[in-house]
């Protein structure tokens, strides 16, 4: 599949069936484009990198080389997730990178926003990029590029999911599977793949990660009262059977700190937000009424169980003029 415009004809993959007859015909294309070469996909653990490595496992099994960097900056047991699915259910060809500290390291004292994405998307290609370098005979490069990336860029984003690489790194084709297809479909053929619902359904989460929900200057202990207290908010919406009614939902730990006590001692620590909206397309976004009782859960379980918090709030604002992620 050469074009990047979506035929007229092109059904739209709403069913299992339909999804099935999508993976047939994907399989043998890339067989057809790939022969016995191999190819390297950037695997994020994102719903479109997942349903893309899955299928060209389906399609080429070992000769699909899938790369999962962890820039330090993943929620709770996402990177966990990624290997139990991908190395020991599927059986897949994945080197795994733990570049926690090599992100956390040059990101230190970094508190603008714009600087801290910068660095965060450029060590993300370098990190990658010394990898690709490793290998030897790769000959294509994979990626989640979606129709509405095509349609957003009018077909120039190259390199969507991993932020660029250089020019003298040459690849003889690149391998988007998905590229015709709208979110929604790409969910439905990532469950006839046999991806779980989490991973499939998986809210968006900025390329970033939680480097713009650990406000101003990150640190290591804000970073884990993030992912901490954006667990135990996870949990409890699941619980509260929400994961499916909100649209996006997490915590944010801000760069200041506040006076509470604990065990009649004066203490000096961190609050936690609650962010969850709901939107159709993030331009404009709402914020849900939530019952009282799952605010007042979570809030009693975050100040119990997280370390170095005194306060949780709720965050009412509405985008506009409020973004969604907090930087
Ligand atoms: P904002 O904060 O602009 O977010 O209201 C709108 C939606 O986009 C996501 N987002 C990002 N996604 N890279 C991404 O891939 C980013 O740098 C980024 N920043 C925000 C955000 O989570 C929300 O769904």
């Amino acid at each position: 599949m050469n074009s990047n415009k979506r035929p007229d004809s092109m059904v739209r993959i709403t069913t299992l069936e339909l999804a099935n007859a999508f993976i047939d015909e994907q399989v043998e294309a890339v067989r057809n484009q790939v022969g016995n070469k191999s190819v390297l996909l950037a695997l994020s653990g994102g719903v479109d990198s997942s349903v893309v490595a899955a299928l060209l496992i389906k399609a080429i099994g070992k000769q699909l080389v899938c790369v999962h960097v962890n820039h330090g900056l993943m929620r709770k047991g996402e990177s966990e997730q990624v290997l139990e699915i991908f190395k020991n259910r599927l059986d897949a060809n994945l080197i795994y990178i733990d570049a926690t500290d090599r992100f956390l390291d040059k990101l230190v004292d970094v508190s603008d926003p714009e600087t801290k994405r910068k660095i965060i998307g450029g060590e993300f290609v370098r990190v990658f990029e010394e990898e690709a370098r490793k290998l030897e005979g790769i000959a294509f490069l994979a990626q989640g590029t979606i129709y509405p990336d095509i349609i957003e860029s009018k077909g120039v984003k190259a390199h969507h999911n991993v932020g660029g690489l250089p020019d003298d790194m040459k690849f003889e084709g690149l391998v988007e599977p998905v590229k015709l297809l709208y979110k929604d479909e790409v969910r439905v053929v990532g469950k006839a793949l046999g991806l779980p619902a989490e991973m499939v359904d998986r809210q968006p989460f900025p390329g970033p990660g939680l480097g713009v929900r650990c406000t101003g200057a990150i640190t290591r202990d804000r970073l884990r009262a993030l992912r901490d207290s954006d667990a135990i908010l996870r949990e409890e919406f699941d619980k509260a059977g929400l994961t499916n009614k909100v649209w996006q939902f997490f915590t944010v730990v801000p760069d200041f700190r506040s006076t509470g006590v604990r065990d009649g001692k004066r203490v000096f620590d961190w609050p936690v937000i609650i962010r969850a909206v709901n939107t159709v397309d993030a331009m404009s976004a709402t914020v849900p009424e939530l019952e009282w009782s799952v605010l007042k859960k979570i809030t009693d379980r975050i100040l119990s169980e997280v370390d170095g918090v005194c306060r949780v709030l709720y965050d009412l604002s509405p985008k506009a003029p409020a973004t969604i992620e907090w930087e």
